[in-house]
């Protein structure tokens, strides 16, 4: 007797004895501890993730940086639906669908300046690599291949693949894994809480640690660095938002010396920062920009570039039936992915959700400030619909006390957090109301007291 799609689904969602959760090897994610008291979700909608038992959890961290649509959005069920139906995959080698041109036209439009080409990907990790790539690759066909070098930045997050860890500046992600890419340097991260502590919006202090990227063009010689690879707020490693006028001085500094800007926006895109790309909110324009998660607010993986037409054009040259550019993936374009961002576009548009996130960002950042002063509170951070919490840690316990918060929260209070070493951060889907921002906030005090 064969069991009908939705009844294996509850099935696998019945699953909750330990014993049970044994095959899967959980990324980023303390798996003994998991498995010994699960934190399980088994759908969700709009605002909230539901536990198999049917506890409703208010979705503090949009997924993970992701569904900033919401969950679940009938409209982007729709297309996905639709698609799977119509075409379920078209290969991006030599051939092409509708959905995918429509989308990097979509994509374009929204981008500053001349970003205006797009190769997809699927994931932020992989629009990283792609990135670093193409940078390199861009310098080899204009005639000057000694430019190889690539500068990332201290505490920086550009997801995992070599090139990705290697620009990224968060110690646990490299250390293990071995001689990572040569010839890659790193700009000092730009937090100080001795100077920016409890600040709301762009820090006054830290512009001038741009300048440090003078000191690494000196020492090797502007003809040498290809690219320099920026998260315009540096998201993962516990949410430091970029000193004022920061961007634009890396900006200035590199068009001195000819250097590509990439602006890793795999979180900061997508109306997090109350715009389509934080390059946007800064007035500074990359070269190239990465994208992935909220594209399509998390349903299909999708991540993907948008190139300024002077890297793309360069490329466009020799025998017509040559390829350009050695470089892809099987699911580069996946039709489910494209039809899931055109859905979730629209979204964004019908819904001025950006702007939303604008409106709210004064009353997101005050409530959330108004958790100074509850115990073992060192630092609230907040921009746009993001804020941040760091926690003093228990004696000889780094990271304890916000692993039990995240726990907590989850388990007895109904929220889901993220946590980065002694860090809360909170990153709702843009859907959020003010009265469940108060929710949200309380919920986050509560579990504060909770682990003092
Ligand atoms: C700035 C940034 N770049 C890259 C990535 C990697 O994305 P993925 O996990 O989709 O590979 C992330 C993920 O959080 C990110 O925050």
């Amino acid at each position: 007797m064969s069991t009908s799609p939705a009844a294996s689904l509850r099935a696998a969602n019945d699953v909750l004895a330990p014993n049970d959760l044994e095959a899967w090897w959980l990324p980023f994610t303390a798996n003994r501890s998991f498995k010994r008291r699960p934190r399980m979700v088994a759908r969700a909608k709009d605002m909230h993730y539901y536990t198999p038992d049917g506890r409703a959890v208010l979705d503090g961290v949009a997924g993970l940086w992701c569904c900033n649509a919401g969950h679940n959005r009938d409209a982007i069920v729709s297309a996905i639906q639709a698609q799977a139906a119509e075409l379920d995959y078209s290969p991006a080698f030599q051939f092409g669908h509708a959905g995918g041109f429509a989308l990097a036209s979509r994509l374009a439009a929204m981008a500053p300046g001349d970003l205006d080409h797009v190769f997809f990907c699927n994931s932020g990790s992989e629009a990283v690599d792609t990135a670093l790539k193409v940078a390199l690759a861009y310098w080899n066909v204009s005639g000057q291949g000694s430019r190889t070098r690539l500068i990332g930045r201290e505490r920086g997050y550009h997801g995992v693949g070599f090139g990705g860890i290697s620009v990224g500046g968060i110690v646990t992600n490299r250390k293990h894994f071995g001689t990572l890419l040569a010839g890659v340097d790193h700009l000092p991260h730009t937090y100080s809480r001795e100077h920016q502590a409890f600040s709301t919006g762009e820090p006054e202090w830290g512009a001038h640690l741009a300048d440090d990227l003078e000191r690494i063009v000196t020492l090797h010689d502007a003809s040498t660095v290809a690219a320099v690879i920026v998260e315009p707020m540096a998201g993962s490693t516990g949410v430091l938002p970029p000193p004022k006028g920061y961007l634009q001085r890396l900006r200035q500094i590199c068009d001195r010396h000819g250097i590509l800007l990439i602006f890793d926006e795999v979180i900061s895109g997508f109306g997090r920062l109350g715009h389509a790309f934080a390059a946007e909110r800064y007035g500074v324009t990359p070269d190239i920009i990465t994208f992935a998660k909220a594209v399509n607010s998390g349903t299909v993986p999708m991540g993907g570039i948008l190139v300024s037409s002077r890297i793309h054009d360069a490329f466009m040259k020799g025998p017509e039936q040559t390829i350009e550019l050695f470089h892809g993936y099987t699911y580069s374009g996946h039709p489910l992915a494209c039809a899931a961002a055109l859905a979730t576009l629209d979204l964004y548009r019908d819904e001025d959700l950006f702007a939303r996130t604008r409106r709210l960002e004064p009353a997101f950042g005050a409530a959330m400030m108004s958790l100074r002063g509850l115990p073992n509170v060192l630092d609230i951070r907040t921009l746009g619909l993001v804020g941040a919490i760091d926690l003093a840690s228990r004696p000889d316990a780094a990271g304890a006390r916000a692993f039990e918060a995240m726990d907590r929260a989850f388990q007895e209070h109904g929220l889901m957090i993220r946590i980065t070493g002694e860090t809360l951060a909170v990153t709702p889907p843009l859907i959020i109301s003010e009265d469940q921002i108060g929710e949200l906030v309380d919920k986050l005090g509560r579990v504060i007291r909770a682990v003092a």
